[in-house]
């Protein structure tokens, strides 16, 4: 099958007008993103009454597509999109999508994409199911093309994404976590797979093992940089399409509250703490965590350690060759740390 046209010129566009949002980036490989939703919807068909209604919702609600933004852009700067890419950017997506789904029922929560949640409108049970029903249909897409590498890099990240959500769930039953334990989580449950997205981007294109490896260090710096900004969106004050204050109300300490609490005087801290405790939390709880935060300067060193993530993803993609492709990852390392959803 033919390569959707060449974009190049129009991504060195989108790059000189001095654009900075996801659209833009979007819009340049707007041929090889419709080539991606594809397979996507292809691989998401189904003939079952309720499982057809519920993929329809999916569908429907289709949320930023940073992850398959990554493989294509990875795969460009490394050589060259292929058939491959595509595939690869569709299971991730498809992964993607049945993580997010699960991790609706594991927080309890019932928005998603600015629309109700899967568990909201079906109840846990389809939830569970369904997101098994995605993750299967990846690894079956995979296995179709025999695309081995690409499996392997994608279940080891779901594997770390698993391992990182479980630790979460350990640490906000022990109430014990520290800035160290946090890293770890975030680099599991979130930059494992989008490091699989680069690396996965870059092997779709061919490159030698040392190039995936790099790609997929570039991905892991963007990661922590984007689950930083998740955990910061969670302190702001909403329009996020999912809702803020989920984190804390789940007892899940994040970055910010974590440096506050480190920070602050004993006294202080256990007064917080009782709060974070507490199973339901007022307005007023809430009001008065957040207020502590941002006094304790814990806002301000998160931002400063997600955009330090970030800078560090943009030097290892200098090292690159100079392509439109690159020029719109730095461009996506940007949108990462500023995005408002
Ligand atoms: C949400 O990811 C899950 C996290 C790792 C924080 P996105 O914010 O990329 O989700 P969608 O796909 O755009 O909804
Ligand atoms: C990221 O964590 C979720 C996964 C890695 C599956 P969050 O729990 O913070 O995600 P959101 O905020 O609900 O999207
Ligand atoms: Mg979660
Ligand atoms: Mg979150």
């Amino acid at each position: 099958m033919d390569e959707p046209a060449v974009t190049d010129s129009a991504l060195q566009v989108a790059q000189q007008r001095g654009s900075k949002t996801l659209r833009d980036i979007q819009a340049a490989i707007g041929d090889e993103l419709n080539e991606f939703r594809r397979y996507f919807r292809e691989e998401i068909r189904s003939r079952s009454g309720l499982l057809d209604k519920v993929l329809q919702y999916i569908l429907r609600q289709k949320g930023k597509q940073i992850r398959p933004t990554l493989v294509l852009l990875s795969a460009k700067a490394c050589g060259g999109i292929t058939e491959k890419s595509y595939r690869a950017a569709a299971l991730v997506e498809l992964l993607h999508t049945a993580t997010l789904v699960h991790d609706d029922v594991v927080d309890e929560s019932e928005t998603r994409r600015a629309a109700f949640s899967i568990n909201a409108l079906w109840g846990n049970k389809v939830a569970v199911l369904l997101g098994d029903f995605l993750l299967s249909r990846g690894l079956l897409l995979a296995l179709r093309y025999h695309d081995y590498e690409i499996l392997r890099i994608l279940s080891e990240a779901v594997r770390r994404m698993s391992e990182g959500e479980l630790m979460q769930v350990d640490k906000a039953r022990r109430l014990d976590i520290d800035e160290e334990s946090y890293l770890r989580i975030i680099s599991d449950k979130t930059a494992s797979l989008l490091s699989a997205c680069t690396a996965c981007g870059a092997r779709s294109a061919e490159a030698d093992a040392d190039a995936v490896r790099h790609m997929q260090e570039i991905g892991e710096q963007l990661g922590l940089a984007f689950q930083i900004r998740d955990d910061l969106l969670d302190y702001s004050s909403g329009g996020i399409g999912k809702p803020v204050g989920r984190d804390l109300q789940k007892k899940q300490l994040t970055l910010p509250l974590i440096h506050a609490l480190g920070a602050a005087e004993n006294s202080r801290r256990r007064q917080i703490m009782r709060i974070v405790r507490k199973g339901k939390k007022s307005r007023e709880d809430r009001r008065r965590v957040v207020s502590f935060v941002q006094e304790l300067g814990g806002i301000a060193y998160a931002e400063k350690r997600m955009e330090a993530y970030a800078e560090q993803a943009r030097s290892l993609l200098l090292e690159l060759e100079p392509t439109p492709a690159r020029g719109a990852l730095e461009t996506l390392a940007g949108y990462i740390v500023t995005r408002r959803k």
